[in-house]
């Protein structure tokens, strides 16, 4: 896709269908149905015409390689460059798992903001452009907010960008390098997520987890699209995720079914399991009790990014976890950051607390007999450790200090076993 035959009328965003009921609606910055309340999503032509593996792979490495798939006619006209991260194989971490083989979907490398949110704010950013509206917003628990921040400011657009109060220092550093306005609220993820619904209306904003949320969770199939075509046009038989909101897996689940559907992959859906910390862990307790409804819960977890006591897709999540004959792991926050080091020394990956939840509840779910020999494992990992820095410092080694002598490393060799 070149950029040059891009203009900036082209992109129109598709109609959107009710997930509940059905009931169509013309394409609009609206997220729920008018007739049962329920959450809409993009209607895609049935008979749209399809690419090949040759024609993807011949394209750019972004997640626009999978346009055909994403809510929009026409050329998409911002953040063209996010998508595409590296699948790494992680040979050290399958033997812990006791699987036939493990790869990390790297999203701690996704451009421009270092999280997975990259990739929903790039699909929302588009269909607020094909809206005309100006202003971007998001109620975020930090990734959200540093992934709007940046791609508005280099669309030229106004940014509005809502968190809860007493999120790590590096994550509101990250958003207001970019000078958005951004406002702290006095409470929870769900109390500023309530909030948005009200100001969306109110304001006009392109508000992109509220009234750009059909558009926007699209973005998260492309992980799905990636990781196939990544291992060489397979299916992995497990995929290990972090849930906040519950809209990665789902997306996940349908991401990979749209691709055995169009013929590009065959073979069995993955087994999904999804990982949240225990201090805040809705999906996980519904997934365990089998039925009813998402109980909210107040969040108390150092693993804020992923900290939502009353997930919009919960009941989504669930369902397309055991659907897909997976499970769900909560764990503990030590537990997460021994995660987190576990995949710095297993890979030289350095990943967030939602990646330390991720791995830890991956080698929790092998404990428990989940995975067998021959499974093939990607765990989602889905932001940068240097996001939240405070959740290892303690624990880390501290570096000593010495005068600049070989004498002095001679000894400190020696005390570490080496030849002196
Ligand atoms: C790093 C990270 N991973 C995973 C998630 C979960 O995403 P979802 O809300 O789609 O479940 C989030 C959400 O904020 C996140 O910040
Ligand atoms: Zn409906």
């Amino acid at each position: 896709m070149a950029v040059s035959t891009l203009s900036a009328a082209s992109v129109r965003a598709l109609p959107q269908r009710c997930r509940i009921c059905g009931t169509e609606a013309e394409a609009a910055p609206v997220a729920i149905c008018e007739r049962c309340l329920g959450p809409l999503e993009p209607l895609y032509p049935a008979a749209r015409l399809l690419p090949d593996r040759a024609t993807i792979k011949a394209r750019e490495p972004s997640l626009w390689r999978y346009r055909e798939w994403l809510p929009f006619e026409g050329a998409p006209v911002h953040s063209l460059d996010t998508g595409f991260t590296p699948l790494v194989e992680a040979p050290r971490l399958a033997h812990r798992l006791g699987v036939a083989r493990a790869w990390i979907k790297n999203d701690t490398v996704s451009h421009p903001s270092l999280s997975f949110k990259d990739r929903v704010v790039a699909i929302a950013i588009n269909a607020a452009h094909a809206f005309g509206l100006g202003t971007l917003g998001c109620a975020s628990t930090g990734n959200l907010a540093n992934a709007v921040a940046a791609q508005a400011v280099r669309a030229g657009l106004e940014a509005w960008i809502f968190v809860p109060e007493d999120l790590e220092p590096e994550k509101i550093l990250a958003t207001a390098v970019y000078a958005p306005h951004l406002v702290r609220i006095r409470g929870h993820y769900d109390d500023v997520n309530r909030l948005c619904a009200q100001l969306a209306d109110r304001f006009g904003w392109g508000i992109v987890n509220v009234n750009l949320r059909g558009y926007y969770g699209e973005g998260s199939k492309t992980m799905a699209f990636e990781i196939t075509e990544q291992l060489g046009w397979r299916l992995p038989t497990a995929v290990v995720a972090p849930m906040a909101g519950g809209s990665l897996v789902t997306k996940l689940r349908k991401g990979f079914r749209e691709f055995r559907e169009a013929g590009l992959v065959e073979g069995d859906d993955p087994r999904l399991y999804g990982a949240q910390a225990a201090g805040c862990a809705p999906i996980v307790r519904l997934i365990e009790r089998g039925e009813g409804g998402i109980v909210p819960e107040v969040p108390a977890t150092i693993a804020r990014s992923i900290a939502i006591g009353n997930p919009a897709d919960g009941p989504f999540a669930a369902k397309a976890i055991t659907d897909s004959g997976g499970w769900a792991e909560a764990v503990t926050d030590e537990e997460l950051v021994e995660g987190i080091r576990i995949l710095a020394e297993t890979t030289g990956i350095f990943a967030e607390t939602a990646g330390g939840v991720t791995v830890a509840a991956a080698l929790a779910l092998a404990t428990r007999g989940h995975f067998g020999p021959n499974d093939e494992v990607v765990l989602c990992i889905t932001g940068h450790g240097l996001k939240t820095t405070e959740a290892v410092r303690d624990v880390l080694a501290e570096a000593p200090v010495i005068a600049a002598r070989v004498k002095e490393v001679a000894a400190l060799v020696g005390s570490r076993g080496g030849a002196p």
